[in-house]
């Protein structure tokens, strides 16, 4: 996603190089609300505040990096999906993004369900007391301890994403005298980015079981219209309906429009083929969030909105009574909601090219950049700057020159060690993409709420890297 370049007026100007940046803001103090969380303000004084806290007091009581998250913007999230989906439908947070007992507690009182993709996701639900029935397993290779685990525990929704587990979870339920409601996860054909999404060929992937098979609907006969006739004929399994998810940061609906189209057309099949109506669709998650303020992302009515209308449409065309929709958002939910909080370490200025700032995280907080090329948002948070842009380039503190937060940014030209920056939009996979890469230590998630700030996930200490390691 390459923009123009030509910035006015700001440092090293003479020769820009290649970047993804656009002109510096006209006043780099300005903090851009599609990007901050909800809270999120600068003081009089000129530091930033999250929650009434200034964030030189939270850096000097947890520390950097620290990344901080402002709870009263988690919660309206979760609330306004909540509102915007209804009483008829169901909204399942995916806890890959970022899952703690706290933030289990807060999907559980803003009345949210949980989609969890492993065992240590499944034990964490558990632990801080999401009722089975509202938390989903997914997984395109669940473990029989995972299967077990979730079966006896009576999960809500196991999703089924290959012919391997139909068996294994029917098994596992007729041994515990269960009868697991599942949903069977579907490759649509589909594959969402972003601004676009590509309908050729995306059955290439680990995921779900293919609809592909012909027929204008996609629903021909393909391994989905297989794994159903499977699913219905085992006891143990209740099939509650067909699952699809496309892709992830998506702004344009068209890809959900074609999927919905195509999972509908599954649910005719089934209708026609074996007199059984499904009464569930589940559409994923993948809604995107501003990470730059260039991006542009929709609101949850909206969405809503979009999806229900399609998946309505599709049913009445159909002839088919309207299934009850879910939706899995995690990115959409907590990414705004966290900033990760650096301290500046060294500067170095390269002439001609940007200023490489380095801070005390890096690759092991943030690996988005170098793995996806991701773009953030950087600010300086601990004081106003009245100094000229200066074209930077964030990095860690790593042993790797990929190791870039943001890529290209315009910093204050008079920041210095010692000052405090903020990256927001970093509330999901962020923690939960964290390593000990360079045996650093994973920062701690601070939540704030009305002038109060906590530890949710404390920082890793030395003591537990050498924990692990028993030689
Ligand atoms: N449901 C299913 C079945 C999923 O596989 C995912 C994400 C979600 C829901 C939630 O998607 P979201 O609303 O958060 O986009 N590590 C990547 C994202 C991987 C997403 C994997 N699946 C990143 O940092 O961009």
């Amino acid at each position: 996603m390459s923009r123009s370049a030509h910035p006015a007026g700001p440092r090293h100007a003479d020769v820009l190089p290649e970047g993804h940046y656009t002109a510096p803001p006209a006043d780099l103090n300005s903090l851009d609300p599609r990007v901050w969380a909800q809270t999120v303000e600068r003081t009089p004084e000129g530091a930033v505040a999250v929650g009434g806290l200034d964030v030189r007091r939270l850096a000097e009581e947890f520390g950097t990096p620290a990344y901080v998250m402002d709870e009263t913007d988690f919660r309206a999230r979760c609330r306004a999906w909540r509102d915007a989906f209804g009483p008829d439908a169901d909204v399942y947070y995916a806890g890959k993004a970022f899952l703690s007992r706290a933030v289990v507690r807060w999907l559980h009182e803003e009345g949210l369900n949980l989609d969890v993709c492993s065992g240590g996701e499944l034990a964490t639900a558990l632990d801080a007391g999401m009722p089975a029935e509202r938390i989903a397993l997914h997984g395109n290779n669940k473990s029989d301890e995972e299967i077990e685990r979730a079966v006896e525990a009576g999960v809500g929704r196991i999703v089924l994403d290959s012919f391997q587990e139909i068996a294994r979870v029917a098994h596992t339920a007729a041994r515990l005298g269960r009868r697991q409601p599942v949903q069977i996860r579907v490759t649509v054909g589909v594959e969402a980015h972003t601004h676009e999404f590509i309908a050729t060929a995306h059955e290439d992937q680990k995921f779900g079981l293919a609809l592909a098979g012909g027929g204008s609907s996609g629903a021909g006969e393909g391994p989905a219209a297989e794994a159903v006739r499977r699913v219905l004929m085992l006891d143990s399994l209740e099939l509650t309906g067909i699952h699809s998810h496309i892709g992830s940061q998506i702004f344009d609906m068209a890809g959900f429009e074609v999927s919905a189209r195509r999972v509908v057309g599954l649910l005719t099949r089934v209708r026609d083929e074996h007199g059984v109506e499904l009464p569930e669709i589940d559409l994923g998650g993948g809604l995107g969030i501003a990470y730059t303020p260039e991006d542009d992302p929709r609101e949850p009515h909206e969405i809503a909105k979009a999806l229900g209308d399609i998946v309505t449409r599709e049913c009445e065309a159909a002839g088919l009574a309207v299934p009850r929709l879910s939706v899995e958002p995690g990115r959409a939910i907590a990414g705004p909601t966290a900033f990760t909080l650096y301290e500046v370490g060294t500067l170095k200025e390269l002439e001609g090219l940007r200023t490489y700032v380095s801070v005390d995280g890096g690759m092991s907080d943030n690996i988005r950049t170098a793995l996806y090329d991701a773009e953030y948002s950087v600010a300086l948070v601990s004081r106003a700057s009245a100094a000229e842009p200066m074209l930077s380039r964030v990095v860690g503190k790593h042993c790797e020159s990929g190791d870039i937060v943001v890529r290209d940014a315009f910093l204050p030209a008079d920041l210095a060690p010692g000052d405090l920056l903020a990256v927001p939009a970093t509330g999901a996979y962020c923690r939960s993409m964290a390593s000990n890469y360079n045996h650093a230590l994973r920062p701690p998630v601070v939540a704030v709420r009305d002038g109060q700030a906590r530890t949710i996930v404390r920082r890793e200490t030395e003591e537990d890297l050498l924990r692990l390691d028993v030689g």
